[in-house]
């Protein structure tokens, strides 16, 4: 594999059942670039990412995953986070009757040296972290009283705050306000700046248009093509 690609995923298949959700499917993406997943509802965008997380395991499809030109075989989340990949789900998965902190180290929780669990020092470092990608939501409050919106945008920082090589976001902006959304798109240029790579799941040709580096288009579970940005136009998918 060449190595400018931190990440190619190879002939992947997906079943469920008797429905094909994935078939042969390739992705190939650049290290630091914002990398555009399109296509319409049911074409297998969030079942290929949740393979690339670990949602589903190593096994449960065929094919091959590579990172940074080593084979990743995820047998969960647990896995692929350790990997360097961190992903925000497009249906909203956050424990409602526990903090907002607690939810952004539900994975790993500060301890204290007796050992307890130190909330003041995840409320400290949630602050910062609300901070650097311009969130104002206070950590002490248990994330169900959050709306749709704000619990989407702490799970954006959750990623952020896992030092991820990879975040992948899926139909990020189909629940916020469009001033959340340009306020997500700074923070995702400043994180590419640092290299980070992002898969950025969208059907809205305006934002694959203004974010996006390449984009690679699904259709049925299989790949129709990957285009870079200068031929996104010419290629006629997009006004
Ligand atoms: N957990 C599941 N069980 C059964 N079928 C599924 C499951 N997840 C996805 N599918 C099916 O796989 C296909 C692709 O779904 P999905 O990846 O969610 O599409 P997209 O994100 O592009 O809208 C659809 O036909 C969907 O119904
Ligand atoms: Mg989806």
């Amino acid at each position: 594999m060449a190595e400018e690609y931190i990440l190619e995923m190879r002939k992947i298949t997906k079943r469920f059942g008797n429905v094909t959700a994935l078939e042969d499917m390739d992705i190939r993406v650049k290290k630091g670039e914002l990398h555009a997943i399109c296509g319409e509802n049911g074409a297998g965008k969030s079942t290929l990412m949740k393979i690339l997380h670990g949602y589903h395991p190593y096994g449960s499809y065929e094919g091959e995953i590579y990172l940074d030109g080593k084979p990743l075989r995820s047998a969960d989340t647990a896995d692929s986070q350790r990997a360097g990949i961190a992903m925000v789900y497009q249906e909203i998965n956050c424990l409602g009757t526990l903090t907002v902190s607690e939810n952004i180290y539900s994975s790993k929780m500060l301890y204290n040296r007796f050992g307890l669990v130190d909330y003041r020092a995840m409320h400290r470092a949630c602050s910062r972290i609300f901070e650097s990608v311009g969130l104002d939501i206070n950590p002490r409050e248990r994330m169900g009283r959050l709306g749709a919106s704000q619990q989407q945008l702490v799970l954006f920082a959750k990623a952020v705050k896992e030092n991820a090589k990879i975040i992948i976001l899926d139909e990020p902006t189909s629940s916020i306000t469009k001033a959340e959304a340009n306020n997500m798109m700074r923070v995702i240029q400043k994180l590419k700046g640092e290299g980070i790579t992002f898969l950025y799941i969208s059907h809205k040709l305006d934002e694959i248009m203004e974010l996006a580096d390449s984009c690679t288009i699904i259709r049925d579970g299989r790949s129709i093509g990957c285009l870079r940005r200068e031929n996104l136009r010419s290629a006629g998918l997009f006004p």
